[in-house]
């Protein structure tokens, strides 16, 4: 087990910095996941952490220990990459032992190694297949027991589970974080699913553009985004933004046609923010109901348990997660509310969170 310590780090391709920046703690045992759009800056920090990738600015600490100019294999870390990896002429067995034999560990105990992580996997009976021959997840496990037989203070994931299937990704999540409790090592794990990223972290780091967006719990990331960024990136479906502006006695929503009576704007008159209400928070109720806000049906999804009812509200797309018996048909006319205390503020100009917004008055319904 080992704590990491990211300080001021900075990345550069050539002239492209690509990491601006970025300081985070991860306590010994943790499961972290990094979670980002395609191209924030995820993998580069991860191989920066595991030593594959120069580090331009800044420092890394394992365990308190300056890691910069240290070698990937005396930094204690594994890596777990989305393609595996692994040697296709090799047997999972030699495939699993392959490191110790490198490193000079005798013959015998490196059978009972395979050995005791074979167990710990369920791939004791795979041991003398080739790769080709085995499935994705067996193939997976198979890149987890190269990466355990090391026995790491950090593990390192990169994505291990896109290219499976949905089913055997749910699966697989779970064994991960199994394992996690018993082995109880240090894990960074990235993803830009954020499905996986909500169930498997002990915290979520949420990047965007080289950046660190918000370091949190998943329960405090989805209840208090940081930013307008987090909050339409965590949640399915997205968060839902209104455009408002400040005015004298509070703030105006939908081009004036809805005013909120909040108090301590904190921002001149006339400024822009924008309001977010998560889809589960807005309730569908008969069109005319007084106070709701009139929106046209798009089309809606079936979800088994519920639906998703997507609507058209002043010419901007809206959603609503609804498990009640509605079934509302595309192109009539619904109510939406909601209740004051479930939206979120931002300042349209610079995205970040806005906690002066608190309603004074908490209205049952918009
Ligand atoms: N070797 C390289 N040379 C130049 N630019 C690079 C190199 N590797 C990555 N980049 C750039 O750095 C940025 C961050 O890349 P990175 O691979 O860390 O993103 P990511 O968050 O892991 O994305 P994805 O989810 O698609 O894997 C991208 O803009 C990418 O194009
Ligand atoms: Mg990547």
């Amino acid at each position: 087990m080992a704590s990491i310590t990211i300080r001021d780090v900075t990345k550069s391709y050539a002239k492209m910095q690509v990491v601006h920046g970025v300081s985070l703690d991860f306590a010994s045992g943790e499961f972290v996941v990094i979670l980002g759009p395609s191209g924030c800056g995820k993998s580069t920090l991860l191989r920066m952490i595991a030593g594959l990738e120069d580090i331009s600015g800044g420092t890394i600490a394992i365990d308190g220990t300056v890691v910069n100019k240290l070698e990937p294999r005396e930094r204690g870390c594994a890596m777990v990459f989305q393609n595996y990896a692994l040697y296709p002429h090799m047997s999972v067995s030699q495939n699993i032992g392959y490191s110790l034999k490198v490193s000079g560990v005798p013959a015998a105990e490196r059978t009972q190694r395979i050995q005791a992580v074979a167990r710990t996997l369920e791939l004791e009976h795979l041991l003398d297949r080739k790769p080709m021959a085995l499935s994705g997840g067996q193939r997976q496990r198979v890149a987890m027991g190269r990466a355990m037989i090391r026995e790491p203070k950090v593990f390192l994931f990169d994505e291990p589970l896109s290219n499976l299937d949905a089913k055997l990704r749910v699966q697989m999540r779970s064994e991960i974080r199994k394992l996690h409790r018993r082995l109880a090592a240090t894990s960074v794990f990235v993803t830009h699913d954020q499905v996986e990223a909500m169930t498997l972290a002990d915290r979520l780091v949420v990047m965007n553009g080289g950046r660190v967006e918000q370091v949190g719990t998943p329960a405090e990331v989805y209840s208090r985004p940081a930013s307008r960024f987090v909050a339409t990136f965590v949640g399915a479906p997205a968060m839902n933004i209104l455009e408002g502006t400040v005015t004298l006695d509070g703030l105006s929503l939908l081009g004036d046609s809805r005013k909120l009576n909040v108090s301590r704007t904190g921002l001149p008159v006339g400024s822009k923010v924008a309001a977010g209400i998560r889809p589960e928070s807005v309730r569908l109720v008969a069109a005319g109901t007084p106070g709701a806000l009139e929106a046209t049906v798009d089309l809606v999804e079936e979800l088994g348990a519920g639906r998703v009812v997507y609507v058209d509200l002043d010419g901007a797309p809206f959603s609503v997660v609804t498990s009640e018996t509605v079934h509302p048909v595309p192109g009539s006319t619904v109510g939406l509310q909601f209740s004051e205390a479930d939206l979120h503020f931002f300042s349209s100009e610079t995205g970040s969170r806005l906690d002066v917004f608190k309603a004074s008055v908490p209205e049952p319904a918009l």
